[in-house]
C-alpha cells in the first residue's frame, strides 16, 4: 500500500499530492525535446536524437534546438559566425578570476564562471526575443572556454585561448586536450555534444525552468543547471563508467589477462555485492539506448577502438545476461573521451557544454510563456510551540 501511494496522485482537499521525485508527473508542455508518445524514441524538435546526433553539426543542432528548425545556408552561416565570435569574447577578468581558484572538480568553474558572465551581461536583463537568443548563443559559446581555461589555469597557471577562426567543436576539444585534434576526433567529440544537447525535463533542465520562472536571468539559470548536473544521480556517470573500466583494467593486468576477458568476473563480483554498474540502465530506455548506436561508430574508429569495443561488448553481454539492463550513452562517451585523451573530471563539464543549448532553449520557452513554478508542501512537523527566552529555555 505504501509503495502504491508513491506512484499515484492523490487529491487532498484543494491540493493534489504527487509522487515523491515527481515520478511520472507531467509538469508542463514543451516543443523542444522529449520521448515520443509511443515511448520508443527521444525526439529533438521532431527528429530522432540518433538521426541528429549522427548527421547534424553542432551549429545545425544548436539552431534546431533553439529556433525549432534546421538552418538554411544563410542561417547556418549566421549562427556559426556568432558562436565562433562569441567564443573569443570571454571577458579577460574572468580568466583572471579563474587563476585563483583551487584545482577541484571543474564543474565548479562552470557554476561560478557563468555567474561571473552574468555580472557582465545580466544587470540590465530583458525579455525581448532577439536579446534572449543572442545571450543563448553567447553562453553556449563561452561556457566551454570557461571550463577549459579553468581546468588548465587551476593546474598550470596558463590556458589555451579560443581561436574564433576554427570550428566550435574542434576548437573546444583543442582547448581541453592542448593539442590539435584530428578530423575524426573532432567529429566524434562534436557528435557527443549533440547527443547531450537536450533530454526533456531532466533534473538540471527542470532546475533551469524553475529559475527562469522567477524571471531571473539566463546566466543565473544556467549556473543552477550546472549545479544540478554536477550531482552524481544526474551527470557524472560517464566519469564513473571510465573509472570503473580503469579499475578493472588494473586488476586484469595484475592477473595477466586482457580486460575483455576479465570484465565478466569484475561485473559479476560487483553485482553480487549489489553495486550498480555505471553506464548501464536508464529511466526511459529499458531495452536499448539509441544514442549508443551513434557513439559506438566513433569509439570503433578512435584510438584502440577494437580493444575498447571488445570490452564494451563483453560488458553489455554480461549485464544483459545477468540483469537485462542495457548500456547507456555514458558508457560509450566515457570510453570515447578517454580515447581522445580528455582528463576524466572534464567528462561531466563536456556534458554541460552540450546541454547548455537545451538549457537555454528551455529558459526561453519558459519565460516567453511564464507561470511561476511554486509548488506547495504538506507540513508534517509540530505546531503550537511558543517562544521561550534563552535563559529559561536552556535552564539545566
Ligand atoms: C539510470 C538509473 C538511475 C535508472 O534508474 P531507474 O529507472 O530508477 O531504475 P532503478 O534504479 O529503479 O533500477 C531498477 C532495477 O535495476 C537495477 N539497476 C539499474 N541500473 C543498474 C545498474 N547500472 N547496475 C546494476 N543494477 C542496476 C536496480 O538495482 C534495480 O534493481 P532492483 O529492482 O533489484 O532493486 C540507474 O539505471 C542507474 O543508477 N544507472 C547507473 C548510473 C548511470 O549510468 N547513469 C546514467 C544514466 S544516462
Amino acid at each position: 500500500m505504501a509503495a502504491k501511494q508513491q506512484v499515484e496522485c492523490v487529491k487532498e482537499g484543494n491540493y493534489i499530492r504527487v509522487p515523491k521525485g515527481l515520478v511520472n508527473v507531467i509538469v508542463d508542455e514543451t516543443k523542444i525535446s522529449g520521448v515520443d508518445p509511443k515511448g520508443e524514441a527521444t525526439i529533438y524538435r521532431g527528429y530522432t536524437i540518433e538521426d541528429i546526433g549522427e548527421h547534424a553539426s553542432f551549429y545545425e543542432a544548436t539552431h534546431l534546438i533553439l529556433y525549432g528548425r534546421l538552418p538554411c545556408d544563410e542561417e547556418l552561416k549566421e549562427i556559426k559566425a556568432k558562436i565562433d565570435k562569441y567564443r573569443g569574447m570571454v571577458p579577460e577578468k574572468i580568466f583572471d578570476a579563474l587563476k585563483y581558484v583551487p584545482a577541484t572538480h571543474p564543474m565548479y568553474y562552470g557554476i561560478y564562471g557563468v555567474s561571473l558572465l552574468g555580472q557582465y551581461y545580466a544587470p540590465d536583463w530583458r525579455f525581448d526575443e532577439d536579446f534572449l537568443y543572442d545571450h543563448a548563443l553567447r553562453v553556449t559559446a563561452q561556457l566551454p572556454v570557461i571550463f577549459a581555461a579553468g581546468w588548465h589555469l587551476a593546474r598550470n597557471g596558463t590556458f589555451y585561448r579560443p581561436d574564433p577562426t576554427k570550428d566550435h567543436a574542434w576548437d573546444v576539444l583543442r582547448m581541453i586536450i592542448g593539442r590539435e585534434p584530428s578530423e575524426i576526433e573532432a567529429r566524434a567529440f562534436e557528435s557527443t555534444l549533440v547527443l547531450y544537447m537536450d533530454h526533456g525535463f531532466n533534473a538540471s533542465t527542470f532546475t533551469v525552468r524553475v529559475i527562469a520562472s522567477t524571471l531571473s536571468d539566463l546566466y543565473s539559470a544556467i549556473a543552477g543547471g550546472i549545479a544540478a548536473l554536477k550531482g552524481p544521480l544526474h551527470g557524472g556517470a560517464n566519469e564513473k563508467a571510465m573509472e570503473m573500466f580503469l579499475e578493472a583494467q588494473q586488476k586484469a593486468e595484475a592477473k595477466g589477462v586482457p580486460l575483455y576477458e576479465y570484465i565478466e568476473e569484475y561485473i559479476k563480483e560487483k553485482l553480487a555485492k549489489k553495486e550498480k554498474i555505471m553506464g548501464f540502465g536508464h529511466r526511459i530506455y529499458k531495452l536499448h539506448d539509441p544514442r549508443t548506436d551513434v557513439a559506438k561508430k566513433y569509439v570503433e574508429k578512435l584510438k584502440n577502438g577494437d580493444y575498447w569495443m571488445k570490452v564494451i561488448k563483453k560488458a553489455e553481454e554480461v549485464m544483459w545476461n545477468e540483469k537485462k539492463i542495457p548500456a547507456n550513452i555514458d558508457l560509450y562517451t566515457g570510453v570515447l573521451y578517454y580515447q581522445l585523451d580528455i582528463p576524466i573530471p572534464m567528462y561531466t563539464p563536456i556534458f554541460a557544454m552540450g546541454r547548455v543549448v537545451g538549457w537555454s532553449a528551455h529558459y526561453i520557452e519558459q519565460v516567453l510563456n511564464n507561470k511561476l513554478i511554486r509548488p506547495t508542501e504538506k507540513y508534517v512537523g509540530p505546531t503550537g510551540l511558543k517562544y521561550v527566552p534563552l535563559e529559561e529555555r536552556c535552564k539545566k
